[in-house]
């Protein structure tokens, strides 16, 4: 029987797609990665392991050469600390490779690059439970979670229209993790909680 998994998806609009930033000024130098290594500190870090039941793909945008989709294997991932600046650090692995279609390229165990964009990272998940975070949707208390669910999320500039158009068109579901606008790995964090609370961790979400 296959695995359950949860996967997320984040878009960084302008998050680079060359290894050339500074370790030592993330947010300044990298078109804001740092929001998007929260969000993969929030996906995968536990208190003492990784989870090992999550998947994510950060899609990014930014300059010189977008789009660069980042695949992170929970199953798979070795080297993933709590720091940020480790984090930045994988991901100049990854940047550092050169894919050139949609094969993966990896760089370091569980971690693998190409250049698929958004619409084709969609019709790879298709078929699983698809949610588009979204302040406004349904209560996440209300929304009742599918086997394994893929909840899409905005960076710190939420998302173009065409994106939600894709997202919607694809057959997501719009859910909401509270009223207020909260920042996208603080969203994570309560999408992680709301499933270990529902469906429960899965029994190899701690596997070493
Ligand atoms: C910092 S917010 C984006 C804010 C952006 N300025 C906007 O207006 O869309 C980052 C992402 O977190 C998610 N998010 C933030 N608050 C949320 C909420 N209350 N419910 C569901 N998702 C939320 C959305 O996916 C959003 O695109």
């Amino acid at each position: 029987m296959a695995r359950p998994v949860r996967t997320f998806v984040v878009i960084g609009h302008r998050a680079v797609t060359a290894p050339n930033f500074s370790l030592d000024d993330v947010p300044g130098t990298s078109g804001r990665l740092d929001v998007l290594l929260r969000c993969v500190a929030a996906a995968f870090v536990l208190s003492h392991g990784i989870r090992r039941d999550t998947e994510a793909y950060l899609i990014l945008l930014g300059p010189p050469d977008p789009p660069r989709t980042v695949w992170i294997q929970g199953e798979r991932l070795r080297h993933l600390n709590p720091d940020e600046r480790t984090t930045a650090a994988l991901f100049k692995k990854a940047l550092a490779l050169q894919p050139s279609g949609t094969a993966w390229l990896q760089s370091t165990p569980g971690i693998a690059v190409n250049k698929m964009k958004l619409d084709q990272v969609l019709e790879r998940l298709k078929g699983r439970d698809l949610v588009l975070l979204e302040e406004g949707g349904q209560d996440v208390q209300l929304w009742k979670p599918g086997p394994n669910p893929v909840f899409v999320v905005g960076d710190d500039k939420g998302f173009t229209d065409h994106e939600i158009a894709a997202v919607r068109k694809a057959g997501a579901q719009q859910v909401s993790v509270g009223p207020l606008a909260l920042h996208a790995d603080h969203c994570i964090t309560l999408l992680q909680n709301h499933l270990d609370r529902t469906v429960g961790p899965s029994p190899f979400s701690m596997a070493p």
